[in-house]
């Protein structure tokens, strides 16, 4: 892509209204994600995004989708309804477990985006019950949803879910003053989760059905959570470099009231190795962060979600695709203050 190209991508993606999101390819969202990594955008401009990117599940038309549904043969369905299940798994737990973040958050303007990032997990919340509903004939919210596949299809996920991702925020519930607690529930969610887990499976659905013309309702939905997330995971990588940034003037003042001086060397030890463990996640190429596999490497996360089959410390088989994170100085440029 050229640099016009990409200046090209990211407007039609950032202006596009609800309706016209069917239209815009998932190559053109993640050329926006990279957009929203770049060292000049702050929490105000996410803020900014936020506001002109409001969208309303219940605008969403999904009667040709109830069609396209029941014309898919069997298998696919069960195929696509388990990898939707293991989104509706994921929307409904980010948006029960993030409160603590946003009341741990040290600045303002960290609490102010995070704020929308709740509003936002709600409303993707809200489209998977109403996709779920309308369209497979799932009523009865996640509960139902996963009734209705195998328990083996969620499992790797449930784990990262059900205990990792809770396990970190109670932590920063119990212990709002953690910095370091608050950092590694940045990693957990915004990039683990958030900007590795979700995207391979993002685009693999939305590229799918694009290229078939199927599902037109959830396509346009689907890209609008992908937009909302691209924000979310551009707020994680810049709440990390602004600790790492902070370690750099340790020594001074500290910049925010709740922040003691000389804990920031220690953030940027675990922001830094948290970049660069995830940016080696990308090293691969290919693979689909859906079926797992691999493990976080930094020794900063804790989060592993490899299959059984994986030596311990493999390197995970996907992309992440973000170069700002290769930007980001390797973990041996920090050392504790
Ligand atoms: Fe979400
Ligand atoms: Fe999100």
């Amino acid at each position: 892509m050229t640099a016009q190209s990409v200046l090209d991508a990211v407007r039609r993606v950032e202006e596009a209204p609800l309706a016209d999101l069917v239209g815009v390819s998932v190559d053109d969202v993640e050329a926006q994600m990279d957009h929203l990594l770049e060292p000049e955008i702050d929490t105000a401009s996410l803020y900014r995004r936020w506001e002109r990117q409001q969208w309303a599940v219940s605008d969403l038309d999904f009667s040709a989708d109830v069609q396209h549904w029941q014309n898919l043969p069997a298998p696919t369905r069960q195929l696509m309804q388990n990898t939707m299940t293991l989104f509706f798994i994921g929307e409904q737990a980010v948006t029960d477990t993030l409160a603590p973040l946003l009341h741990a958050a040290p600045f303002e303007d960290e609490r102010i985006f995070l704020a929308t990032q709740i509003a936002d997990e709600a409303r993707h919340t809200v489209f998977f019950q109403r996709f779920f509903e309308d369209v497979l004939g799932v009523g009865g919210g996640l509960h139902a949803a996963l009734d209705a596949i195998s328990p083996r299809a969620t499992e790797g996920f449930r784990k990262i879910f059900e205990h990792q991702l809770v396990d970190a925020m109670d932590l920063i519930r119990r212990e709002p003053h953690n910095e370091r607690a608050w950092v590694e529930g940045v990693v957990t969610y915004h990039l683990v989760i958030e900007g590795y887990l979700a995207v391979g499976g993002q685009r693999s659905l939305l590229r799918t059905l694009r290229n078939v013309g199927m599902m037109p309702g959830f396509v346009a939905g689907f890209t609008a959570v992908a937009r909302d997330e691209s924000r979310h995971i551009g707020f994680g990588v810049l709440a990390l470099r602004r600790r790492i940034a902070d370690r750099r003037s340790a020594h001074g003042s500290a910049s925010s009231p709740r922040q003691r001086p000389g804990a920031a060397g220690l953030l940027a030890v675990v922001a830094g190795q948290a970049i660069a463990g995830i940016g080696r996640l990308g090293a691969g190429g290919g693979g689909d962060p859906c079926a797992g596999g691999g493990v976080v490497r930094g020794g900063v996360v804790g989060v592993r979600t490899q299959p059984r089959a994986s030596p311990p410390g493999a390197v995970l088989p996907g992309r992440v695709g973000y170069s700002a994170l290769a930007m980001v100085p390797p973990p041996s440029t920090f050392v504790p203050a």
